[in-house]
């Protein structure tokens, strides 16, 4: 490779004892590397895992894509990331992904690495790889590993997620057998890859490329086509020619293309989680990102996509209906065309190129909804912020003023939603407090409470709920989610008693706690803080140094430097 400095040169190029110990490490490892070493060095990072279905499409992606690296004239080299799957990490994989960030970042850092491909597909893989990468700051391309094949139950396709939560609530009001929920599970388990909802994962999946990290349309493709090992070979070459190019994601994620992330979040009715994912990767690459821009840029985006839990179709729908080129071209009129992508090209011309969408993909003259997907609000029950996904409620409810009835933390809860005892009504807002990214900590997804089953019953199918907790992306209801400060930390949340009076306004923006600013006061003076839940390990790094949802959860240590000591990750070399 002529005209370009490659990092990996101050490790392997030279005639020194420790550049050829250097080569000789990737030698022994397969890698075939010269004493010029004009060769750029690709990481493939791979996060696949027994423990993560999600991510187990990954391990052949992994084997195309450094395929395309060496066609491009590249080496690729592997290293394994952990993996963090959302079914089965306690108390939630959220505790972890700035985790995965602090080890793409540190790889990097610490070997000689000119580019990335990062490899990822469960919820908090995609941005805690891409927080990592941001950070590190090489040419970096993402690779996801495609949505898993649908079930059926009763002969009819169930997505994964919002099925679930739908059949546990037949379940608790004894309108499922015994029988029935056994099939339930059995056609559950039907293979490898992410949810086939818009959950999370197909939610960051697609912000991903929108933000312009991947290669374009592949984003949507289910697991194991044909078509997502191409995508792969190509993400490999992507990489080289990044390089090549000098294309940093710091220079592609400017304001711009967090704005057209935005406005393709609205556009699907994504996740709530993607909020707080955004701020984060807009902490890592120095973009402001006000949560009120959330509600702002959307405020006149259609919502197109057909798909759970906003709509009725699956992801294979939204895959056949022309993705996410096809979905950018029906909003192109609200986005910033002049947004660069990993391809050398700008947003506007992957969208020239793109196909009309047709199907599960809406046209702008026809959306699933007018006004975008969600909902931003603030005031004394939240005074930095909270979110709601406005696409998935009851928009009777979203205007709503009523008692509260408090739950102390996720035990509390589940120990009391059914009480036949507890005074609940449907007018009742419910409030689930202990539960931000301090409290548990992490953040679970904790936040759709459930309906009570008396309510559900009584034909009640959707309740107002507040909560300082995340709820998943296949989630629904009226949830007010993410509200921060989190009671644990001291947040109104933490002040609110059974019986105070809760004031929702989501087209005004405003959660209101009506109770007295004195009476209000007395009970802050007396808060106690709860004490921590860990002593030692990650867990209690992370309690001591987490911020808070408006500012990503991530890490204090961890958002861009000021400009006065940006360092990007340079080599330091010589012998270890
Ligand atoms: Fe992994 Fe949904 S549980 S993508």
């Amino acid at each position: 490779m002529t005209g370009v400095r490659l990092r990996s040169q101050a490790w392997l190029a030279g005639d020194d004892e420790v550049a050829l110990e250097h080569r000789v490490a990737l030698a022994s490892a397969g890698l075939a590397v010269s004493r010029s070493a004009d060769r750029p060095v690709i990481g493939i990072a791979n996060s696949a895992s027994d423990l993560n279905p999600c991510n187990l499409p990954l391990s052949d992606l992994a084997v195309e894509v450094k395929a395309g690296i060496e066609e491009a004239g590249g080496i690729g080299a592997q290293f394994g990331t952990i993996s963090l799957g959302e079914d089965l990490m306690k108390p939630t994989a959220m505790l972890y992904r700035n985790l995965l960030a602090i080890e793409i970042e540190e790889m990097v850092r610490a070997n000689p690495l000119d580019g990335l491909v990062v490899l990822a597909n469960c919820d908090k893989s995609v941005p805690g790889a891409l927080m990592g990468a941001i950070s590190a700051n090489i040419p970096t391309v993402l690779v996801t590993g495609g949505s898993r094949p649908v079930a059926r139950f009763r002969g009819r396709p169930v997505g994964t997620g919002t099925a679930l939560w739908r059949m546990w609530d037949e379940r608790r009001a004894g309108r499922l057998s015994d029988a029935d929920w056994a099939a339930f599970e059995r056609c559950l388990s039907c293979g490898r890859g992410a949810c086939n909802t818009m959950g999370t994962a197909s939610t960051m999946a697609v912000l991903a490329e929108v933000l312009g990290l991947m290669v374009p349309g592949a984003a949507s493709i289910p697991s194991g086509q044909k078509r997502g090992l191409t995508a792969a070979r190509t993400a490999g070459q992507l990489a080289v020619s990044a390089v090549q190019a000098g294309l940093r994601p710091q220079s592609i994620l400017t304001a711009d293309a967090f704005a057209n992330a935005i406005i393709a979040l609205h556009a699907i009715g994504g996740s709530t989680n993607a909020v707080i994912h955004l701020a984060a990767m807009a902490g890592r690459a120095g973009v402001p990102f006000p949560l009120e821009d959330i509600s702002r840029l959307g405020a006149a985006v259609p919502v197109l996509a057909d798909i759970e839990p906003s709509g009725s179709g699956l992801m294979p729908d939204f895959d056949a209906a022309g993705g996410v080129p096809a979905l950018l071209r029906e909003v192109a009129g609200h986005l910033r065309t002049s947004a660069l992508t990993i391809t050398g090209r700008t947003i506007g011309e992957v969208i020239d190129a793109a196909p009309a969408a047709t199907g599960a993909i809406r046209p702008a003259s026809a959306p699933l909804r007018e006004g975008g997907a969600f909902g931003v609000v603030r005031g004394s029950l939240a005074p930095d912020g909270a979110v709601i996904k406005t696409s998935a409620a009851t928009p009777e409810l979203l205007r709503h003023r009523g008692p509260a009835i408090v739950f102390r933390g996720y035990e509390d809860m589940l120990a009391r939603i059914d009480d036949p005892a507890l005074p609940v009504t449907p007018q009742t807002v419910l409030v689930l407090a202990g539960c931000g990214p301090v409290g548990v900590p992490g953040m679970p997804e904790w936040g759709m409470i459930p309906i009570p089953a008396r309510l559900i019953k009584a034909g009640v199918t959707d309740m107002v709920r507040v909560t300082d907790a995340r709820m998943s992306g296949t989630s629904f209801g009226t949830v007010v989610l993410h509200a921060a400060p989190e009671s644990a930390v001291g947040g109104p949340l933490a002040l609110v008693r059974d019986g105070d009076v809760i004031a929702l306004d989501v087209p005004a923006g405003t959660i209101d706690l009506d109770v007295r600013p004195d009476e209000l006061e007395r009970r802050r003076a007396a808060w106690v803080p709860p004490p921590a839940r860990h002593l030692r390990g990650w867990p209690a790094l992370y309690a001591a140094h987490v911020l808070q949802a408006p500012d990503g959860c991530d890490l204090d240590f961890l958002r861009a430097p000021t400009p006065s000591h940006r360092r990007f990750v340079e080599p330091t070399v010589g012998r270890s």
